[in-house]
């Protein structure tokens, strides 16, 4: 960050972040996956890193160039990128999941490559569910003082804006802050700019910041550096 006054405000703190989006395989050349760059997790871990903080970037299927001075693990699927959000957040003070986790995987990975039939007839897929990494590190694995936040791009639909869908998310996560952001009409994926309104635990407006992904990655940690 630029401002002085957040110059070092994470010295000392281990910082989390999950970016990219997680690949499930299908055979050994396919995979159901997302199009997140990971370029708002690679600029939390910039951030963080300017303010002071050691910080452990798990980047899933990204392919933007490490960030200097940042230790980086390289995961694919959703069960890799779990075992090393968990084993970085052992003595993490902050998790944040800006990955796009993909909620289902295929319930079997094929050993070899899936064959089309003359006859035309396609196999369905069967899915099984993924685990929620987020839900798992507020819930269960929570540890005391440790701050875990959440991203959620929502889109408005027949069942409510996406400030309601946001509300919803955050009070079923139990994240200490979730950032929503509308995504559609230009806003979100791969574009350079991005807006944020940050959530607590309750659902409740406790911030927002809009600007490049680097101004909202500051946003986001000082309402983060609030909270520790
Ligand atoms: N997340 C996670 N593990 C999953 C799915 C999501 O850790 N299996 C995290 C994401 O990294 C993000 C937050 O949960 O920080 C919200 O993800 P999102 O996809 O918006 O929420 P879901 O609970 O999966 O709900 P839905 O996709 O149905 O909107
Ligand atoms: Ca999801």
């Amino acid at each position: 960050g630029t401002d002085p006054a957040r110059a070092q405000d994470l010295a000392g703190r281990h910082v989390v972040v999950s970016a990219g989006g997680t690949r499930e395989p299908i055979d050994p050349v396919r995979f159901l996956g997302n199009r997140s760059s990971g370029r708002q997790g690679l600029a939390l871990a910039r951030a963080a890193r300017a303010r002071g903080a050691r910080v452990t970037l798990v980047a899933a299927n990204v392919t933007l160039p490490d960030p200097d001075g940042v230790d980086v693990v390289h995961v694919e699927s959703t069960a890799e990128l779990r075992d090393a959000v968990h084993a970085a957040a052992k003595d993490a003070d902050v998790v944040v999941m800006a990955a796009a986790v993909a909620d289902f995987r295929p319930a079997s990975t094929a050993g070899h490559k899936i064959k089309k039939r003359d006859d035309g007839v396609v196999a369905p897929i069967a899915l099984e569910a993924n685990p929620d990494v987020l839900a798992e590190l507020a819930g269960e694995l929570r540890r005391p003082g440790q701050v875990v936040v959440g991203f959620a791009a929502e889109t408005g639909d027949d069942a409510g804006d996406v400030l309601e869908h946001g509300r919803h998310k955050a009070r079923r996560k139990g994240a200490d802050l979730l950032a929503v952001n509308a995504v559609g009409g230009g806003l979100g994926f791969g574009t350079a700019d991005n807006e944020v309104t940050i959530l607590d635990a309750s659902g409740d407006v406790v911030g927002r910041a809009a600007g490049s992904k680097d101004v909202v990655a500051d946003g986001l940690l000082d309402a983060v550096v609030h909270l520790l």
